[in-house]
Protein backbone atom coordinates (compact mmCIF):
# COMPACT_ATOMS: atom_id res chain seq x y z
CA UNK A 1 0.00 0.00 0.00
CA UNK A 2 1.72 3.43 -0.79
CA UNK A 3 2.16 5.63 1.70
CA UNK A 4 2.34 9.66 2.27
CA UNK A 5 4.84 12.00 0.69
CA UNK A 6 5.35 13.84 3.15
CA UNK A 7 4.57 13.71 7.01
CA UNK A 8 3.59 17.69 7.05
CA UNK A 9 0.73 16.71 3.72
CA UNK A 10 -0.99 13.72 6.46
CA UNK A 11 -0.74 16.84 8.64
CA UNK A 12 -2.36 18.98 6.10
CA UNK A 13 -5.05 16.59 5.43
CA UNK A 14 -5.56 15.64 9.06
CA UNK A 15 -6.12 19.66 10.10
CA UNK A 16 -8.26 20.33 7.23
CA UNK A 17 -10.40 16.96 8.00
CA UNK A 18 -10.43 18.46 11.84
CA UNK A 19 -11.21 21.96 11.16
CA UNK A 20 -14.30 21.56 8.59
CA UNK A 21 -15.45 18.34 11.23
CA UNK A 22 -15.32 21.12 13.65
CA UNK A 23 -17.14 23.66 11.80
CA UNK A 24 -19.81 21.17 10.70
CA UNK A 25 -20.43 19.38 13.99
CA UNK A 26 -21.69 22.66 15.87
CA UNK A 27 -24.19 23.12 12.93
CA UNK A 28 -25.39 19.53 12.96
CA UNK A 29 -25.51 19.54 16.80
CA UNK A 30 -28.13 22.48 16.42
CA UNK A 31 -30.10 20.68 13.45
CA UNK A 32 -30.33 17.93 15.74
CA UNK A 33 -31.56 20.01 18.85
CA UNK A 34 -32.90 22.95 16.95
CA UNK A 35 -36.02 20.90 16.05
CA UNK A 36 -37.05 19.61 18.99
CA UNK A 37 -36.84 23.22 20.70
CA UNK A 38 -39.08 24.25 18.11
CA UNK A 39 -41.83 21.96 18.28
CA UNK A 40 -41.41 22.14 21.93
CA UNK A 41 -42.32 25.47 21.62
CA UNK A 42 -45.17 25.36 19.57
CA UNK A 43 -46.36 22.16 21.50
CA UNK A 44 -46.80 24.55 24.41
CA UNK A 45 -48.56 27.23 22.31
CA UNK A 46 -50.89 25.00 20.69
CA UNK A 47 -52.19 23.93 24.61
CA UNK A 48 -51.62 27.07 26.03
CA UNK A 49 -53.07 29.49 22.99
CA UNK A 50 -50.44 31.48 23.70
CA UNK A 51 -48.92 33.54 20.78
CA UNK A 52 -45.75 33.81 22.13
CA UNK A 53 -44.95 30.24 22.00
CA UNK A 54 -45.49 30.16 18.21
CA UNK A 55 -43.85 33.63 17.73
CA UNK A 56 -40.82 31.45 19.44
CA UNK A 57 -41.22 28.11 17.40
CA UNK A 58 -41.89 30.47 13.87
CA UNK A 59 -38.28 32.46 14.83
CA UNK A 60 -36.66 29.12 15.47
CA UNK A 61 -38.17 27.30 12.62
CA UNK A 62 -36.40 29.94 10.22
CA UNK A 63 -32.98 29.62 12.09
CA UNK A 64 -33.03 26.04 11.63
CA UNK A 65 -33.77 26.76 8.19
CA UNK A 66 -30.68 29.18 7.47
CA UNK A 67 -28.52 26.32 9.82
CA UNK A 68 -29.67 23.37 7.87
CA UNK A 69 -28.55 24.71 4.28
CA UNK A 70 -24.88 25.71 5.90
CA UNK A 71 -24.90 22.09 7.32
CA UNK A 72 -25.68 20.66 3.92
CA UNK A 73 -22.85 22.72 2.24
CA UNK A 74 -20.46 21.45 4.96
CA UNK A 75 -21.23 18.38 5.00
CA UNK A 76 -21.17 18.24 1.28
CA UNK A 77 -17.79 18.96 1.94
CA UNK A 78 -17.25 16.25 3.94
CA UNK A 79 -18.21 13.85 1.94
CA UNK A 80 -15.87 14.99 -0.89
CA UNK A 81 -13.38 14.83 1.57
CA UNK A 82 -13.36 11.37 2.28
CA UNK A 83 -12.63 10.69 -1.12
CA UNK A 84 -9.97 13.01 -1.78
CA UNK A 85 -8.19 13.07 1.83
CA UNK A 86 -8.54 9.83 2.60
CA UNK A 87 -8.68 7.34 -0.74
CA UNK A 88 -7.42 4.03 0.40
CA UNK A 89 -9.70 4.39 3.41
CA UNK A 90 -12.64 4.53 1.16
CA UNK A 91 -11.49 2.53 -1.31
CA UNK A 92 -10.86 -0.30 1.61
CA UNK A 93 -14.02 -0.33 3.98
CA UNK A 94 -16.08 1.79 1.91
CA UNK A 95 -18.21 -1.40 1.07
CA UNK A 96 -18.36 -2.33 5.02
CA UNK A 97 -19.64 1.62 6.25
CA UNK A 98 -21.24 2.58 3.39
CA UNK A 99 -24.56 1.27 3.95
CA UNK A 100 -24.70 3.75 7.34
CA UNK A 101 -23.98 6.69 4.94
CA UNK A 102 -26.67 5.88 2.58
CA UNK A 103 -29.17 5.45 5.81
CA UNK A 104 -28.00 8.65 6.76
CA UNK A 105 -28.74 10.29 3.39
CA UNK A 106 -32.57 9.13 3.64
CA UNK A 107 -32.66 10.51 7.26
CA UNK A 108 -31.19 13.47 5.78
CA UNK A 109 -33.71 14.24 2.54
CA UNK A 110 -36.85 13.55 5.03
CA UNK A 111 -35.08 16.25 7.15
CA UNK A 112 -35.24 18.45 4.32
CA UNK A 113 -38.35 17.89 3.03
CA UNK A 114 -40.28 18.20 5.83
CA UNK A 115 -38.18 21.38 7.29
CA UNK A 116 -39.43 22.47 3.79
CA UNK A 117 -43.50 21.88 4.71
CA UNK A 118 -42.69 23.23 8.10
CA UNK A 119 -41.65 26.60 6.90
CA UNK A 120 -44.14 26.58 4.19
CA UNK A 121 -46.76 25.68 6.13
CA UNK A 122 -47.33 27.89 8.72
CA UNK A 123 -50.76 30.07 8.18
CA UNK A 124 -51.25 27.24 5.38
CA UNK A 125 -51.92 24.45 7.64
CA UNK A 126 -54.11 23.98 10.37
CA UNK A 127 -52.01 24.18 13.66
CA UNK A 128 -52.30 20.38 15.02
CA UNK A 129 -51.20 19.43 11.19
CA UNK A 130 -48.61 21.61 11.06
CA UNK A 131 -47.32 20.24 14.23
CA UNK A 132 -47.40 17.13 13.49
CA UNK A 133 -45.17 18.19 10.20
CA UNK A 134 -42.37 19.13 12.73
CA UNK A 135 -42.24 15.29 14.42
CA UNK A 136 -40.24 14.16 11.05
CA UNK A 137 -37.77 16.56 11.11
CA UNK A 138 -36.82 15.96 14.67
CA UNK A 139 -36.52 12.34 13.82
CA UNK A 140 -34.77 12.89 11.01
CA UNK A 141 -32.02 14.81 12.47
CA UNK A 142 -31.88 12.17 15.21
CA UNK A 143 -31.46 9.30 13.18
CA UNK A 144 -29.27 11.19 10.15
CA UNK A 145 -27.13 11.72 13.44
CA UNK A 146 -27.34 8.11 14.91
CA UNK A 147 -25.92 6.82 11.37
CA UNK A 148 -23.19 8.96 10.96
CA UNK A 149 -21.99 8.09 14.44
CA UNK A 150 -22.16 4.14 14.07
CA UNK A 151 -18.99 5.37 11.03
CA UNK A 152 -17.16 6.70 13.96
CA UNK A 153 -18.07 4.07 16.38
CA UNK A 154 -16.82 1.41 13.88
CA UNK A 155 -13.41 3.54 13.44
CA UNK A 156 -13.10 2.79 17.08
CA UNK A 157 -14.58 -0.62 17.12
CA UNK A 158 -14.11 -2.31 13.35
CA UNK A 159 -16.39 -5.16 12.77
CA UNK A 160 -18.94 -7.02 10.44
CA UNK A 161 -15.67 -7.61 7.65
CA UNK A 162 -12.61 -9.84 7.15
CA UNK A 163 -9.27 -9.40 5.62
CA UNK A 164 -8.01 -12.44 4.31
CA UNK A 165 -4.70 -13.40 3.30
CA UNK A 166 -4.20 -10.86 0.22
CA UNK A 167 -4.72 -7.85 2.03
CA UNK A 168 -8.45 -7.98 0.88
CA UNK A 169 -11.72 -7.13 2.86
CA UNK A 170 -14.10 -10.12 2.48
CA UNK A 171 -17.28 -11.36 4.35
CA UNK A 172 -18.81 -7.77 5.15
CA UNK A 173 -21.65 -7.51 7.03
CA UNK A 174 -23.08 -4.08 6.87
CA UNK A 175 -25.63 -4.55 9.96
CA UNK A 176 -22.79 -5.92 12.46
CA UNK A 177 -20.26 -3.14 11.49
CA UNK A 178 -23.20 -0.12 11.87
CA UNK A 179 -24.44 -2.14 15.49
CA UNK A 180 -20.81 -2.71 16.81
CA UNK A 181 -19.79 -2.43 20.38
CA UNK A 182 -18.96 1.32 20.29
CA UNK A 183 -22.21 2.44 19.00
CA UNK A 184 -24.53 2.58 22.19
CA UNK A 185 -22.40 4.89 24.25
CA UNK A 186 -20.75 6.94 21.21
CA UNK A 187 -23.94 7.60 19.59
CA UNK A 188 -26.23 7.97 22.51
CA UNK A 189 -23.21 10.52 23.88
CA UNK A 190 -23.07 12.66 20.76
CA UNK A 191 -27.02 13.18 20.46
CA UNK A 192 -27.35 14.00 24.21
CA UNK A 193 -23.96 16.96 23.65
CA UNK A 194 -26.12 18.01 20.48
CA UNK A 195 -29.23 19.00 22.70
CA UNK A 196 -26.74 20.41 25.34
CA UNK A 197 -24.93 22.22 22.87
CA UNK A 198 -28.45 23.82 21.28
CA UNK A 199 -29.77 24.39 24.41
CA UNK A 200 -27.34 26.67 26.10
CA UNK A 201 -25.99 27.68 22.98
CA UNK A 202 -29.86 29.17 22.53
CA UNK A 203 -30.58 30.38 26.01
CA UNK A 204 -27.20 32.42 26.00
CA UNK A 205 -28.62 34.70 23.68
CA UNK A 206 -31.59 35.41 25.38
CA UNK A 207 -29.48 35.20 28.10
CA UNK A 208 -27.58 38.61 27.42
CA UNK A 209 -30.80 39.96 25.80
CA UNK A 210 -32.17 39.72 29.19
CA UNK A 211 -28.76 41.00 31.21
CA UNK A 212 -29.63 44.48 28.87
CA UNK A 213 -33.11 44.14 30.38
CA UNK A 214 -35.51 42.72 28.12
CA UNK A 215 -37.42 40.95 30.77
CA UNK A 216 -40.81 40.93 28.74
CA UNK A 217 -42.32 37.11 28.61
CA UNK A 218 -41.27 36.57 25.04
CA UNK A 219 -37.79 36.94 26.19
CA UNK A 220 -38.06 35.18 29.61
CA UNK A 221 -39.88 32.22 27.91
CA UNK A 222 -36.95 32.12 25.14
CA UNK A 223 -34.68 31.68 27.91
CA UNK A 224 -36.61 29.19 29.96
CA UNK A 225 -37.78 26.67 26.97
CA UNK A 226 -33.96 25.66 25.99
CA UNK A 227 -32.31 26.08 29.53
CA UNK A 228 -34.45 23.76 31.07
CA UNK A 229 -33.95 21.30 27.94
CA UNK A 230 -30.05 21.67 28.09
CA UNK A 231 -30.14 21.74 31.83
CA UNK A 232 -32.60 18.63 32.19
CA UNK A 233 -29.63 16.39 29.43
CA UNK A 234 -26.69 17.64 31.46
CA UNK A 235 -26.45 15.67 34.56
CA UNK A 236 -27.62 12.81 32.00
CA UNK A 237 -24.41 13.31 29.72
CA UNK A 238 -22.26 12.85 32.51
CA UNK A 239 -23.62 9.26 33.34
CA UNK A 240 -23.38 8.41 29.56
CA UNK A 241 -20.21 9.63 30.21
CA UNK A 242 -18.65 7.80 32.67
CA UNK A 243 -20.29 4.96 30.66
CA UNK A 244 -18.36 5.84 27.76
CA UNK A 245 -15.20 5.97 29.64
CA UNK A 246 -15.39 2.57 31.20
CA UNK A 247 -16.21 1.69 27.55
CA UNK A 248 -13.07 3.22 26.03
CA UNK A 249 -10.99 1.85 28.82
CA UNK A 250 -12.28 -2.19 28.18
CA UNK A 251 -11.77 -1.90 24.56
CA UNK A 252 -9.48 0.91 23.50
CA UNK A 253 -6.86 1.06 27.05
CA UNK A 254 -4.26 2.93 25.34
CA UNK A 255 -6.66 5.65 24.69
CA UNK A 256 -7.38 5.76 27.90
CA UNK A 257 -4.37 5.54 29.02
CA UNK A 258 -3.37 8.69 27.10
CA UNK A 259 -6.59 10.69 28.11
CA UNK A 260 -5.81 9.81 32.37
CA UNK A 261 -2.39 10.73 31.54
CA UNK A 262 -1.05 7.32 32.51
CA UNK A 263 2.59 6.90 31.65
CA UNK A 264 3.23 3.87 33.28
CA UNK A 265 1.89 0.69 33.66
CA UNK A 266 0.95 0.31 38.03
CA UNK A 267 -1.22 -0.93 40.80
CA UNK A 268 -3.35 1.82 42.68
CA UNK A 269 -3.05 4.44 39.73
CA UNK A 270 -3.92 7.76 41.19
CA UNK A 271 -6.77 10.30 40.08
CA UNK A 272 -5.08 13.62 38.91
CA UNK A 273 -7.21 16.70 37.87
CA UNK A 274 -5.48 19.33 37.26
CA UNK A 275 -3.35 20.03 40.69
CA UNK A 276 -5.53 17.64 42.19
CA UNK A 277 -4.37 14.33 43.34
CA UNK A 278 -6.21 11.60 44.86
CA UNK A 279 -3.99 8.36 45.70
CA UNK A 280 -5.17 5.60 44.22
CA UNK A 281 -8.13 7.34 43.29
CA UNK A 282 -8.29 6.06 39.42
CA UNK A 283 -8.27 2.71 40.10
CA UNK A 284 -10.68 2.91 42.84
CA UNK A 285 -13.02 4.97 40.41
CA UNK A 286 -12.67 2.37 37.28
CA UNK A 287 -12.14 -1.23 38.95
CA UNK A 288 -13.57 -0.22 42.53
CA UNK A 289 -10.22 -1.55 43.56
CA UNK A 290 -7.91 1.21 45.09
CA UNK A 291 -5.11 -1.30 44.12
CA UNK A 292 -6.04 -2.30 40.31
CA UNK A 293 -3.70 -2.38 37.61
CA UNK A 294 -4.16 0.07 34.88
CA UNK A 295 -1.92 0.13 31.49
CA UNK A 296 0.25 3.03 31.25
CA UNK A 297 1.53 4.30 27.60
CA UNK A 298 4.88 2.77 28.12
CA UNK A 299 2.83 -1.05 27.42
CA UNK A 300 2.56 -0.11 23.85
CA UNK A 301 5.29 0.61 21.14
CA UNK A 302 5.93 4.26 20.93
CA UNK A 303 4.80 4.26 17.29
CA UNK A 304 1.19 2.93 18.46
CA UNK A 305 0.38 5.15 20.84
CA UNK A 306 -1.54 8.50 20.40
CA UNK A 307 -0.08 11.91 21.44
CA UNK A 308 0.29 12.24 25.11
CA UNK A 309 -0.95 15.69 25.95
CA UNK A 310 -4.20 16.34 23.65
CA UNK A 311 -6.54 13.66 24.35
CA UNK A 312 -5.58 14.22 28.32
CA UNK A 313 -6.38 17.60 28.23
CA UNK A 314 -9.17 17.60 26.27
CA UNK A 315 -10.74 14.98 28.39
CA UNK A 316 -10.04 17.13 31.24
CA UNK A 317 -11.32 20.31 29.47
CA UNK A 318 -14.93 18.37 28.77
CA UNK A 319 -15.43 16.64 31.87
CA UNK A 320 -14.94 20.00 33.79
CA UNK A 321 -17.66 22.27 31.41
CA UNK A 322 -19.40 19.51 31.58
CA UNK A 323 -19.75 19.12 35.76
CA UNK A 324 -19.98 22.96 35.80
CA UNK A 325 -22.83 22.82 33.30
CA UNK A 326 -25.15 19.82 35.72
CA UNK A 327 -24.03 22.89 38.94
CA UNK A 328 -25.45 25.39 36.47
CA UNK A 329 -28.36 23.50 36.12
CA UNK A 330 -28.72 22.71 39.96
CA UNK A 331 -28.72 26.08 40.52
CA UNK A 332 -31.53 26.67 38.12
CA UNK A 333 -33.29 23.91 39.84
CA UNK A 334 -32.65 24.91 43.66
CA UNK A 335 -34.07 28.25 42.58
CA UNK A 336 -36.94 26.69 40.65
CA UNK A 337 -37.92 24.38 43.98
CA UNK A 338 -37.61 27.60 46.39
CA UNK A 339 -40.15 29.74 44.57
CA UNK A 340 -40.90 27.96 41.71
CA UNK A 341 -38.96 30.53 39.57
CA UNK A 342 -35.77 30.26 37.48
CA UNK A 343 -32.84 32.03 39.27
CA UNK A 344 -33.05 36.29 38.71
CA UNK A 345 -29.55 37.05 40.01
CA UNK A 346 -27.02 38.60 37.04
CA UNK A 347 -24.59 36.36 37.99
CA UNK A 348 -26.81 33.32 36.83
CA UNK A 349 -27.51 35.06 33.58
CA UNK A 350 -23.80 35.88 32.82
CA UNK A 351 -22.63 31.85 33.96
CA UNK A 352 -25.64 31.14 31.54
CA UNK A 353 -24.62 33.69 28.67
CA UNK A 354 -20.95 31.80 28.82
CA UNK A 355 -22.60 28.22 29.22
CA UNK A 356 -23.84 28.24 25.35
CA UNK A 357 -19.95 28.70 24.38
CA UNK A 358 -19.10 25.94 27.24
CA UNK A 359 -20.52 23.63 25.73
CA UNK A 360 -19.31 24.22 22.07
CA UNK A 361 -15.77 24.20 23.65
CA UNK A 362 -16.78 20.59 25.34
CA UNK A 363 -18.48 19.00 22.39
CA UNK A 364 -15.10 19.92 20.32
CA UNK A 365 -12.72 18.39 23.10
CA UNK A 366 -14.95 15.91 23.16
CA UNK A 367 -14.27 15.29 19.63
CA UNK A 368 -10.31 15.96 19.98
CA UNK A 369 -10.26 12.94 22.66
CA UNK A 370 -12.15 10.79 20.47
CA UNK A 371 -9.97 11.72 17.07
CA UNK A 372 -6.46 12.18 18.64
CA UNK A 373 -6.94 9.50 20.88
CA UNK A 374 -6.78 6.76 18.42
CA UNK A 375 -3.96 8.04 16.76
CA UNK A 376 -1.86 6.95 14.82
CA UNK A 377 -4.56 4.55 13.50
CA UNK A 378 -7.94 5.76 10.88
CA UNK A 379 -9.15 2.01 11.87
CA UNK A 380 -8.49 0.82 15.24
CA UNK A 381 -5.90 -1.75 15.26
CA UNK A 382 -6.17 -2.54 11.19
CA UNK A 383 -5.26 0.91 9.43
CA UNK A 384 -2.90 3.43 10.35
CA UNK A 385 -3.85 7.33 9.24
CA UNK A 386 -0.44 7.05 6.86
CA UNK A 387 -1.73 4.05 5.28
CA UNK A 388 -5.23 5.79 4.05
CA UNK A 389 -3.83 9.03 3.16
CA UNK A 390 -4.05 10.24 -0.52
CA UNK A 391 -0.42 10.06 -1.41
CA UNK A 392 -0.37 13.55 -4.11
CA UNK A 393 1.14 16.45 -3.45
CA UNK A 394 -1.37 19.84 -2.74
CA UNK A 395 -2.72 19.08 -0.11
CA UNK A 396 -1.75 21.94 2.22
CA UNK A 397 -3.20 24.23 -0.82
CA UNK A 398 -6.60 22.37 -0.22
CA UNK A 399 -6.16 23.72 3.85
CA UNK A 400 -5.77 27.30 2.54
CA UNK A 401 -8.73 27.29 0.47
CA UNK A 402 -10.81 25.15 2.55
CA UNK A 403 -9.63 27.75 5.28
CA UNK A 404 -10.91 31.02 3.38
CA UNK A 405 -14.21 29.13 2.36
CA UNK A 406 -15.35 27.99 5.98
CA UNK A 407 -14.13 31.78 7.30
CA UNK A 408 -16.82 33.61 4.61
CA UNK A 409 -19.27 30.78 5.16
CA UNK A 410 -19.34 31.73 9.21
CA UNK A 411 -19.29 35.16 8.19
CA UNK A 412 -22.27 35.02 6.19
CA UNK A 413 -23.98 32.58 8.79
CA UNK A 414 -23.84 34.78 11.42
CA UNK A 415 -25.26 37.56 9.69
CA UNK A 416 -28.23 35.89 8.60
CA UNK A 417 -28.51 34.47 12.20
CA UNK A 418 -28.27 38.61 13.32
CA UNK A 419 -30.94 39.29 10.83
CA UNK A 420 -33.48 36.76 12.04
CA UNK A 421 -32.94 37.78 15.90
CA UNK A 422 -32.96 41.43 14.83
CA UNK A 423 -36.55 41.14 12.70
CA UNK A 424 -39.10 42.80 14.76
CA UNK A 425 -41.94 40.03 16.32
CA UNK A 426 -45.02 39.23 14.10
CA UNK A 427 -47.50 38.39 16.85
CA UNK A 428 -46.33 39.58 20.66
CA UNK A 429 -45.23 43.32 19.35
CA UNK A 430 -41.67 42.87 22.19
CA UNK A 431 -39.77 44.41 19.79
CA UNK A 432 -37.98 46.77 22.35
CA UNK A 433 -38.23 44.56 24.59
CA UNK A 434 -38.50 46.65 27.34
CA UNK A 435 -42.32 46.39 27.75
CA UNK A 436 -42.45 44.99 31.06
CA UNK A 437 -39.26 45.98 32.02
CA UNK A 438 -39.48 48.59 35.38
CA UNK A 439 -35.78 49.38 34.68
CA UNK A 440 -35.03 49.68 31.15
CA UNK A 441 -31.91 50.43 29.51
CA UNK A 442 -29.69 49.64 32.42
CA UNK A 443 -31.47 45.17 33.25
CA UNK A 444 -30.55 45.98 36.50
CA UNK A 445 -34.42 45.24 37.20
CA UNK A 446 -33.37 41.39 36.41
CA UNK A 447 -31.79 41.01 39.78
CA UNK A 448 -34.20 40.61 42.04
CA UNK A 449 -31.59 41.70 44.86
CA UNK A 450 -31.13 44.98 43.24
CA UNK A 451 -34.40 45.43 41.65
CA UNK A 452 -36.44 47.24 44.39
CA UNK A 453 -39.02 48.57 41.88
CA UNK A 454 -42.76 47.52 42.49
CA UNK A 455 -42.62 45.90 38.88
CA UNK A 456 -40.49 43.66 39.50
CA UNK A 457 -42.33 42.21 42.64
CA UNK A 458 -44.94 42.06 40.44
CA UNK A 459 -43.14 40.12 37.77
CA UNK A 460 -41.43 37.49 40.66
CA UNK A 461 -45.18 36.76 41.07
CA UNK A 462 -46.55 36.13 38.15
CA UNK A 463 -43.73 34.50 36.12
CA UNK A 464 -43.06 31.07 38.18
CA UNK A 465 -40.76 29.39 35.87
CA UNK A 466 -39.81 27.13 33.26
CA UNK A 467 -42.67 24.51 33.96
CA UNK A 468 -45.61 25.79 35.87
CA UNK A 469 -44.49 29.16 35.23
CA UNK A 470 -44.74 28.75 31.55
CA UNK A 471 -48.49 28.30 32.18
CA UNK A 472 -48.80 31.04 34.55
CA UNK A 473 -46.89 33.08 31.77
CA UNK A 474 -49.33 32.53 29.45
CA UNK A 475 -51.66 35.34 30.71
CA UNK A 476 -49.03 37.47 30.55
CA UNK A 477 -48.28 36.97 27.30
CA UNK A 478 -51.68 37.26 26.04
CA UNK A 479 -51.29 40.62 27.62
CA UNK A 480 -48.67 41.87 25.53
CA UNK A 481 -49.88 40.25 22.49
CA UNK A 482 -53.21 42.28 22.77
CA UNK A 483 -51.10 45.78 23.37
C1 LIG B 1 -18.92 15.34 32.21
C2 LIG B 1 -18.70 14.16 31.90
C3 LIG B 1 -18.27 13.61 30.56
C4 LIG B 1 -17.54 12.47 30.41
C5 LIG B 1 -17.06 11.55 31.52
C6 LIG B 1 -17.33 12.27 29.00
C7 LIG B 1 -16.63 11.20 28.44
C8 LIG B 1 -16.31 11.04 27.11
C9 LIG B 1 -15.45 10.02 26.55
C10 LIG B 1 -14.74 8.95 27.35
C11 LIG B 1 -15.38 10.21 25.22
C12 LIG B 1 -14.55 9.40 24.22
C13 LIG B 1 -15.40 8.32 23.59
C14 LIG B 1 -14.66 7.51 22.56
O1 LIG B 1 -13.59 7.90 22.09
O2 LIG B 1 -15.18 6.45 22.22
C15 LIG B 1 -16.20 11.33 24.91
C16 LIG B 1 -16.43 11.81 23.64
C17 LIG B 1 -17.24 12.87 23.36
N1 LIG B 1 -17.84 13.74 24.27
FE1 LIG B 1 -17.85 13.53 26.29
N2 LIG B 1 -17.92 13.29 28.31
C18 LIG B 1 -18.50 14.14 29.23
C19 LIG B 1 -19.19 15.31 28.93
C20 LIG B 1 -19.42 15.80 27.67
C21 LIG B 1 -20.13 17.01 27.35
C22 LIG B 1 -20.73 17.95 28.37
C23 LIG B 1 -20.16 17.12 25.98
C24 LIG B 1 -20.77 18.18 25.11
C25 LIG B 1 -21.68 19.02 25.41
C26 LIG B 1 -19.45 15.98 25.45
C27 LIG B 1 -19.25 15.72 24.09
C28 LIG B 1 -18.54 14.68 23.57
C29 LIG B 1 -18.40 14.40 22.15
C30 LIG B 1 -19.02 15.20 21.02
C31 LIG B 1 -17.59 13.28 22.03
C32 LIG B 1 -17.14 12.58 20.74
C33 LIG B 1 -18.18 11.71 20.13
C34 LIG B 1 -18.72 10.60 20.95
O3 LIG B 1 -17.96 9.85 21.59
O4 LIG B 1 -19.94 10.44 20.97
N3 LIG B 1 -19.01 15.20 26.49
N4 LIG B 1 -16.77 11.84 26.08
Amino acid sequence: MSLASSTSEILAARTQMAMTLGFHIVLAAIGIGLPALTLLAEWRGHRTGDPVYRELARRWAKATGVLFAVGAVSGTVLSFEMGTLWPHFMAKFGQVFGAAFAMEGIAFFIEAIFIGIYLYGWDRLSSRAHLLTGIPIVVGGIASAFFVVTVNSWMNQPRGFRIDAHGNVTDVRPLAAMFNPATPPEAVHLILASFMVCGFTVASVYAVALLRGKRDAYHRRAFAIPFTFAAVTAPIQVIVGDWATRFVADNQPVKFAAMEGIERTQNGVPFRFGFLEIPNGLSLLLKFDPNARLRGLDSWPADLEPPKNVPHYAFDIMVTIGTGLVLLGAWALLSWWCRRDLPRSRWFLRAAALAGIGAVIAMEAGWTTTEVGRQPWIVYGVMRVDQAVNPGSGLTVGLYIVLVVYALLAAVTVTVLRRIARAPETAVGVATGGATDPDPGTGSGMDTETDPGPGAGAETETDTGPGAGAEADSADGREEARR
